[in-house]
Parts: C-alpha cells; sequence; structure tokens
C-alpha cells in the first residue's frame, strides 16, 4: 500500500506461538477497530472471519507472527506473516477439506480443513506465499464501498 493510497489506520498484533488461550481475541480488537473507523458492516463481519482463522492458523501451525491491520479510503487490509515451518503446498493447503491439524486440535473442534477456503470466499482477494523454514505470508483485501 503506497502512500497515495490514503492510509487512514494501520496496527500491528503480535501473536506469540501456540498461543491458544488468547487466539481469537485479535479478531475481536479488528473488529472494534474498524466498528470505530465507521468500516461497512458487511466488511466487518467477514475481515472478523478472516481474521480469526489466520489467527488460529498462526496460533496453531507456526512459531508465532504477527497481523498487521490497514484501513485506507478503498479498502481494508489483513497482512498475516509468521517465523514458519511455512506451508510445503499452497495449493493443497487451499484445498477445501485438507488438514493437518494433530489430535488435540481436532479435539477442540478445529481441523475441518476449512480456514482458508472460508478465508478467500470471505474476503475480496487473497494472497498467500509460503517459503520452507521462511514462513508464510497472507494478505487479505476488502474493497470498500463496493456494496
Ligand atoms: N500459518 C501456517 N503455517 C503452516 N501451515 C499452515 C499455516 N496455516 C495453515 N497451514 C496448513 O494448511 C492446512 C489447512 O489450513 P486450514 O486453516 O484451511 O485448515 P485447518 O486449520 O487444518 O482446519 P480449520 O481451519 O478448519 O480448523 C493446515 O492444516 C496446515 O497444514
Ligand atoms: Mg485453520
Amino acid at each position: 500500500m503506497s502512500a497515495r493510497d490514503s492510509l487512514l489506520h494501520r496496527r500491528v498484533f503480535v501473536l506469540p506461538a501456540g498461543n491458544l488461550e488468547e487466539a481469537g481475541s485479535v479478531s475481536g480488537d479488528v473488529r472494534r477497530e474498524l466498528t470505530a473507523m465507521g468500516v461497512e458492516q458487511d466488511i466487518i463481519r467477514r475481515a472478523g472471519v478472516v481474521c480469526f482463522e489466520g489467527e488460529m492458523n498462526i496460533a496453531m501451525y507456526s512459531q508465532g507472527g504477527r497481523i498487521i491491520l490497514l484501513v485506507a479510503d478503498d479498502r481494508v487490509e489483513l497482512l498475516f506473516s509468521d517465523r514458519g515451518p511455512g506451508i510445503p503446498d499452497i495449493e493443497l493447503a487451499r484445498t477445501p477439506g485438507y488438514s493437518t491439524a494433530p489430535d488435540w486440535a481436532r479435539e477442540m473442534g478445529f481441523g475441518a480443513g476449512m480456514g482458508i477456503p472460508n478465508m478467500e470466499r470471505q474476503s475480496d482477494r487473497l494472497e498467500i506465499r509460503s517459503r520452507l523454514d521462511g514462513g508464510t505470508v497472507i494478505r487479505a483485501v476488502f474493497k470498500r464501498g463496493a456494496e
């Protein structure tokens, strides 16, 4: 996002690894901030879902990372980045039903393999980049004023 995109708001949320008790809290903060900024209800709902899924995946599969919320005149963006281990096959990870969730996570109700497909459905654009050992970066874009 460049300066001429008229950035209105930027917030960084740090996510420690394996912090499942707190996972989900960023999604609540994002919803509250978007509400306070007067962002469209539909985007608040969709960004909340996308944030929750991305946040859960960082907590469950990565060694920690961060989420950046950007609000501009014309869009909202969520940028997820983590410290690895990376996603070996992104196409596979995008496939509904694919999951490597461990048993303990399945017992908690996770592991349907629907997180990333949900992120794709609820955002206007979802880009995933990942490097083994490097980590994963996901960019979700929500276009404003499109309704
Ligand atoms: N940040 C990440 N780092 C490494 N691997 C990931 C990351 N996010 C997702 N994955 C991999 O992609 C798979 C699919 O993720 P997705 O969120 O779609 O499903 P899930 O987390 O397994 O189940 P659900 O989200 O439905 O509870 C995961 O099982 C995991 O193998
Ligand atoms: Mg998931």
